[in-house]
Parts: structure tokens; C-alpha cells; sequence
């Protein structure tokens, strides 16, 4: 029953990029099925549930995947197909996504344009980008394309556009993660130029450094592997706003 709940999950998800062409369902397929994040953070609850539903920012979102799944999550629970040892998702009363690659945009737009008003997506620069309010925002494997005064910035702002009771989820490799770290280097590089994107240097540090780092800019931070699979070393930073 878990086993073809999670699988159905995932053909929900990957369903609406059939009309965004074949490339976008196919990677929809391998990234929602084999990234350890998509289900861990439903499986561990880690994003906040509000009646009326939660508002998500996704910084640097791709073609959307994070608001395919969460809206599928909903509604599959709705449908009461969902894993017998997994809390209820939380209900989404909107997802938006900021993605500085104009194709993206387009592929996310295409796939979700029937839930349009619950999910939305904008061309933008995360460094420049105004951020919504939002009871949660997601930043997944990222931040380390931008210097780290730019990083720091980022994390500033996302700081101010949480709720008192929002949480961060922010995965980065672990710069001090050895021949992982390595490898989830190179594939980042692979993976930039197969998606016709120019590979420039990247900026990185090890989870101490970013504990630290984003325990000094007010919030409080778990750190949980999230490569259960893969040959990487990323880990996900559960970050909430320190109470003051
Ligand atoms: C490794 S992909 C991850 C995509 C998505 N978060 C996911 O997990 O499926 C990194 C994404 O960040 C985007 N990106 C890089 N720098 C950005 C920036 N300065 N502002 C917004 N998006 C950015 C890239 O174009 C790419 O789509």
C-alpha cells in the first residue's frame, strides 16, 4: 500500500510536464523519483501545516518540481491514496517560484497551467527578486551559485518574508564532504551544461560553517543528510526563525 501510494504520488507529479515535452517529463520523472528530498520532507513533516493552507516561496525552482509534488501530495491525500506511515501533507494555498532561466519558467508554467492561480512562477534573479511573505521557503541546491555576500543577502531577506513560525529548507553540498562532495560537483557541472547552461564557479561551505552562518543571521538549524541513494553529499538545512 506505501509502496504504490509513493508511486502514484509520483506519476501525479510527473503527469502535467507530458505538456511540457519530453525532455521535461523525463526529468521530472528522475529527479522526483530519485531525489531523497521530495519525499523526505513530507515523510519527516517538515514544512509547517496552517488552516487555509501554506503560502511557499521555491528559490530557484527549476521547471516547478517542488509545486507538482505538493499540490499532488494534497490532492492524492484527498483521494485517501497516501503512505499508511506518512503524516498528512500540509494543505498549499499557493506556491510561487523564482527561477533565472526563462526555458524553466516555460516548461513550469506549461505543466501547471491548471492550477495557475495556486501556483505561479517568475523570471528572476534571486539576489534582486522581491520575496513574498511566505510560511515557508524552499531553496534546493542553489544558493551556491552566487558568492556568499550575495548567499548572505539572500538568507537576510528570506529571514524578513518568513512568518514568526516559517521555516527554510535549504540543501547545500557539504564543502568539508570529501570524494561526495566531489562528485556532486561534477554532476552539478554535467547536469548545467546538459540543460544548455554556461558552468561557472561555484561557492561552498562545509555545514559547520553554514550552521554557524545561518545560526548568526536569527534562525535555529537542524542539519539532516538528504542523499539517501545518491553518491552525494548533500545535506538539508532545517532552518527556524530563532524566537527573540
Ligand atoms: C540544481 S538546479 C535545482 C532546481 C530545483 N531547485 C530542484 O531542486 O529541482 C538549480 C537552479 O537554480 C537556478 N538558479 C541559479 N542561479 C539563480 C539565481 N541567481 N536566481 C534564481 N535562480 C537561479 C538555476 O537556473 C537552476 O534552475
Amino acid at each position: 500500500m506505501t509502496i504504490n501510494a509513493i508511486q502514484n504520488l509520483l506519476t501525479a507529479a510527473c503527469a502535467p510536464y507530458q505538456q511540457a515535452g519530453r525532455f521535461a517529463w523525463h526529468f521530472a520523472q528522475g529527479k522526483l523519483g530519485r531525489d531523497p528530498v521530495f519525499k523526505g520532507m513530507l515523510a519527516r513533516n517538515l514544512l509547517p501545516h496552517r488552516d487555509g493552507g501554506i503560502r511557499v516561496l521555491d528559490i530557484g525552482c527549476g521547471q516547478g518540481l517542488l509545486s507538482s509534488w505538493l499540490l499532488s501530495a494534497q490532492a492524492q491525500h484527498a483521494k485517501g491514496e497516501w503512505p499508511a506511515n506518512w503524516p498528512a501533507p500540509p494543505a498549499i494555498a499557493h506556491v510561487h517560484g523564482i527561477e533565472l532561466m526563462p526555458r524553466d519558467v516555460d516548461r513550469a508554467r506549461a505543466a501547471l497551467h491548471k492550477d495557475s492561480t495556486r501556483a505561479t512562477f517568475e523570471v528572476g534573479n534571486m539576489c534582486t527578486a522581491n520575496f513574498p511573505p511566505s510560511d515557508a521557503v524552499v531553496i534546493l541546491d542553489v544558493l551556491h551559485y552566487v558568492d556568499f555576500p550575495a548567499q548572505d543577502d539572500v538568507l537576510r531577506r528570506v529571514h524578513a518574508c518568513l512568518t514568526d513560525d516559517g521555516v527554510l529548507l535549504l540543501r547545500v553540498g557539504d564543502a568539508a564532504g570529501g570524494l561526495p562532495f566531489k562528485i556532486s560537483n561534477w554532476v552539478d557541472n554535467v547536469v548545467t551544461s546538459i540543460r544548455g547552461h554556461k558552468t561557472l564557479p561555484t561557492f561552498c561551505r562545509s555545514i559547520a560553517d553554514w550552521q554557524r552562518d545561518i545560526t548568526a543571521l536569527g534562525f535555529s538549524v537542524q542539519a539532516m543528510p538528504m542523499h539517501e541513494g545518491t553518491p552525494f553529499a548533500n545535506i538539508l538545512l532545517v532552518c527556524h526563525k530563532a524566537k527573540t
